[in-house]
């Protein structure tokens, strides 16, 4: 699968950060494109002549859990530090580098976790502008104690890391190690120091924009299509939005977009998704219609991943029919975003293809037989957005909450029925209405209604009511792996509630669902 690193803009300026396994390692990446320069992960042991071909202006290597003296730990290609660029390794990376060097490094018998303090010693290119006594964020078990046998010599120490920054004097080689984290947010200078790296150190000027990458993936896309067809299967979220926007920039009209209405979506949604793409960006968008279908399917149908299975299922089958009927299709293209690669577990190999069909395309099997376009597998969610802006995707979609595949068949609770679903929807509309006139939009990260199958009874006008519960929720979170529930104002609460209660026929109580995830999860299915 063609990987978004090959046959870039050999003028871009590139520094690569090969991931060592750590956790903050997309941060490494994340901070040189804040600084203006191309960045992405590739492998630690990535061969020195296939970076050598990127053109790259240095390299970055990033930390990782393993310890040097561990069979099975990540390896680097030695001869990287041979290519004539500047390289940077941090913690692991700088561990292996000075190993491979002459140093010797101690395994640890504890890790050393926590804040600490850098004394500068030589106020070199690194560490320009940066406080001779600056705080750091050290993570680390082995460390590098003696560096007699290497061409290194030391820049910075803590009182428990007498090699906590080093340079090599090898005329050959030109590498700086760290062993505390600069990419995190703890290390109050770190940012300061990675752009040192690459500004002082690897001679970088900062050119990089997101309108640049717009550029490059257009031309790029261009190249790779030819003449050919693409679909772009669109989910109504800010991913696959954006890429349908990068796409249609670069081929026009030879990408189709098919939208699946399952009859689970939002009100609205399908008419939001029309006017975007059909009318404002003037895309050949494919609306398929099957909701007969999964309603048909879902009908009395109550355990939750039985709902997810069929909807799975009946999706590969209504995309499958779209992409018959267009001919010469040879791409499928994919809002595939940085997270998802490394939530697969293929973060690494960058072979996450069929991981990713699964995920973001509902399920679609491998024998759909097509080539991937995944133009934004090295971004995060937010730089997704700065690219929708920049391709000048609307606001209403770029700021979306995320919406679960399986819609709102996830939130009828047990059975699903036209007019149950019909209650959540109205409550949904709510819900979101009242959230975005009090202002809470932006803050928060998920807000809906659940119809729950409980009744209850209550008193309208004279008489009495026994009617439905409904649930609402809303949520602040950064990675949606925890959740915290919002502290949404009372008096919006009673606003919502009193307009679902007398707008909504069929609902007479409302409750504000106040558990975190974990143990709850954000949806109630
Ligand atoms: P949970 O309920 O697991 O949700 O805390 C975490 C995030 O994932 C969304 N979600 C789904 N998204 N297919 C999806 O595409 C699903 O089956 C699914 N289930 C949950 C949920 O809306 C939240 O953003």
């Amino acid at each position: 699968m063609p990987s978004t690193i090959q046959s870039r803009d050999p003028h871009q300026e590139i520094v690569p950060v090969l991931d060592c396994g750590g956790q903050t390692t997309q941060l490494i990446a994340r901070r040189l494109r804040e600084a203006g320069i191309f960045s992405m992960i590739m492998r630690s042991d990535t061969p020195a002549a296939e970076l050598k071909a990127l053109n790259p202006k240095g390299i970055v290597l990033s930390g990782g859990p393993a310890s040097v003296f561990e069979d099975g730990a990540p390896k680097i290609d030695p001869e990287i530090l041979r290519i004539g660029v500047p390289v940077l390794g941090i913690c692991y990376g700088m561990q292996i580098v000075c190993r491979e060097l002459g140093a010797s490094i101690t395994p640890a018998d504890h890790r050393e976790f926590g804040r600490a303090n850098l004394e500068i010693g030589s106020s070199g290119e690194l560490f320009e502008a940066v406080p001779e006594r600056t705080t750091v964020w050290m993570s680390h078990g082995d460390q590098v104690t003696d560096l007699a046998a290497a061409k290194l010599e030391t820049i910075a120490s803590t009182a428990t890391c007498p090699f906590a920054a080093v340079r090599c004097v090898d005329d050959g080689v030109r590498f700086y190690g760290v062993q505390f984290h600069p990419e995190v947010t703890h290390t109050p200078h770190g940012s300061d120091m990675i752009r040192n790296f690459a500004y002082e150190i690897c001679g970088c000027t900062g050119t990089w924009r997101m309108s640049e990458f717009a550029d490059t993936e257009i031309e790029k896309i261009r190249e790779q299509v030819g003449s050919d067809r693409v679909i772009c299967g669109l989910s109504g979220g800010v991913d696959s939005a954006v890429v349908a926007a990068l796409l249609h920039k670069a081929i026009g009209d030879q990408l189709t977009c098919v939208f699946v209405d399952n009859g689970l979506l939002r009100k609205n949604e399908r008419q939001l998704v029309e006017t975007t793409f059909r009318d404002h960006f003037n895309v050949d968008l494919r609306v398929m219609d099957a909701s007969a279908e999964f309603l048909e399917d879902l009908a009395g149908v109550t355990d939750p991943q039985e709902k997810r299975r069929l909807i799975g299922h009946r999706f590969v089958d209504v995309f499958k029919e779209a992409a018959a009927d267009i001919d010469g299709v040879k791409f499928l293209a994919q809002g595939t975003l940085y997270p998802d690669v490394i939530e697969s577990g293929h973060g690494h190999s960058g072979q996450s293809a069929n991981i990713k069909l699964h995920h973001n395309v509902g399920g679609l099997p491998e024998d759909l037989g097509f080539d991937l376009i995944e133009p934004v597998r090295d971004l995060f969610k937010d730089e997704v957005r700065k690219l929708g802006e920049v391709l000048g995707v609307p606001d209403a979609i770029l700021w979306r909450h995320p919406f679960p595949g399986p819609g709102l068949a996830v939130r009828v609770l047990g059975d699903i029925r036209p007019e149950r679903l019909e209650v959540v929807r109205e409550c949904d509309e709510i819900v979101l209405e009242e959230i975005i006139a009090a202002d809470l939009y932006r803050q928060t990260s998920q807000v809906f209604a659940v119809l729950t199958p409980i009744q209850s009874v209550g008193v309208m006008g004279d008489g009495r009511t026994y009617e439905n519960v409904v649930a609402v929720r809303a949520v602040e979170t950064r990675d949606f792996m925890t959740a915290d529930w919002a502290r949404i104002p009372f008096d919006v609460l009673a606003r919502i509630s009193n307009r679902i209660i007398n707008e909504v026929r069929g609902v007479n109580r409302v409750v504000y669902d106040i558990s975190s995830k974990p143990p709850a999860t954000i949806e109630w299915e």
